[in-house]
């Protein structure tokens, strides 16, 4: 009798993959476009076209853009080979004859000058930025990289349960997506947090995605935004019931906001 054991059945931490976990368990691609559509009609009268996605990783949002309508284009950047050699595989070739539409760039996102009607940096990516200075430099730089006429997205999470560890945990088919706020220190305002995936086979794939942030709050970007040269700012919180202004329906203790900032 062999005494080796089976391989385990369905979805665990070595059969599955990190970045398709992620996509599941985080991103909802079609819900921002309709966000970013809805914003852009409202203050300019027309179809943002042009996508640009700073610190893309699978690109997801991106591909989802090109799709959304004829014509769209999206440049994504992100700095690691890795992440990108997935995007291209998953998300741009699936594209099929459209693949052309998306252009993905290995490299800083300081350093690449694309232009776009919209620029997005998401799932809190320019927390990556620890001092005023930076996020200031990163600023100006999708400033300069945005067309008159465009727009700029970026996002935040805040509230008093945001600044001391815990563990979130949510359920998807097969596995469940678990969000651990890692330690808090006020005075630096630094910010470690961790994604893991648990599997129905009790598995566990830990610390699947690490961050080391800086979390900045929403005075803290818009007084930035202005200095990096953009116009009208406009706040916006995640709700069941989509996207809303109004601050007295915030979740206090715990809150996703989108901030936005115009390029006139
Ligand atoms: C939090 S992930 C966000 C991925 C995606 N934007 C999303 O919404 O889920 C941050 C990404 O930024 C990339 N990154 C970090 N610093 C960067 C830099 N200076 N230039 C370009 N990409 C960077 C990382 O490789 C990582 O893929």
């Amino acid at each position: 009798m062999s005494t080796r054991r089976k391989p385990p059945s369905g979805l665990g931490p070595r059969t599955a993959d990190r970045h398709e976990l992620y996509q599941t368990a985080v991103q909802r691609p079609t819900v921002m476009i309709g966000f970013i559509e809805e914003l852009f009609e409202m203050v300019r009268g027309r179809e943002p076209m042009v996508l640009r996605e700073d610190f893309c990783g699978t690109a997801f949002l991106s591909a989802t853009w090109v799709r959304s309508l004829p014509g769209r284009r999206a440049v994504g950047v992100d700095n690691d080979q890795d992440v990108l050699a997935w995007a291209e595989r998953m998300n741009r070739q699936s594209l099929g004859g459209e693949a052309e539409q998306l252009r993905l760039v290995c490299d800083d996102v300081m350093a690449v000058d694309a232009p776009a009607d919209v620029g997005v940096s998401l799932n809190f990516s320019h927390w990556v930025y620890h001092e005023r200075k930076q996020l200031l430099a990163y600023l100006k730089h999708a400033h300069a990289c945005i067309e008159p006429g465009g727009l700029f997205v970026c996002d935040a999470f805040g509230g008093p349960a945001s600044m001391q560890p815990c563990l979130d945990e949510r359920p998807f088919g097969g596995f469940k997506y678990q969000w651990e706020q890692v330690s808090y220190d006020p005075i630096t305002g630094n910010i470690r947090c961790a994604i893991h995936f648990k599997f129905r086979n009790g598995g566990v794939m830990k610390n699947a995605f690490e961050y080391d942030w800086r979390m900045w709050t929403l005075p803290e970007i818009a007084e930035l935004l202005t200095e990096a040269g953009f116009g009208e700012i406009g706040v916006y919180f995640e709700s069941e019931d989509g996207f809303i202004a109004d601050i007295e329906e915030v979740e206090y203790e715990a809150w996703v906001a989108y901030v936005v900032a115009l390029r006139d």
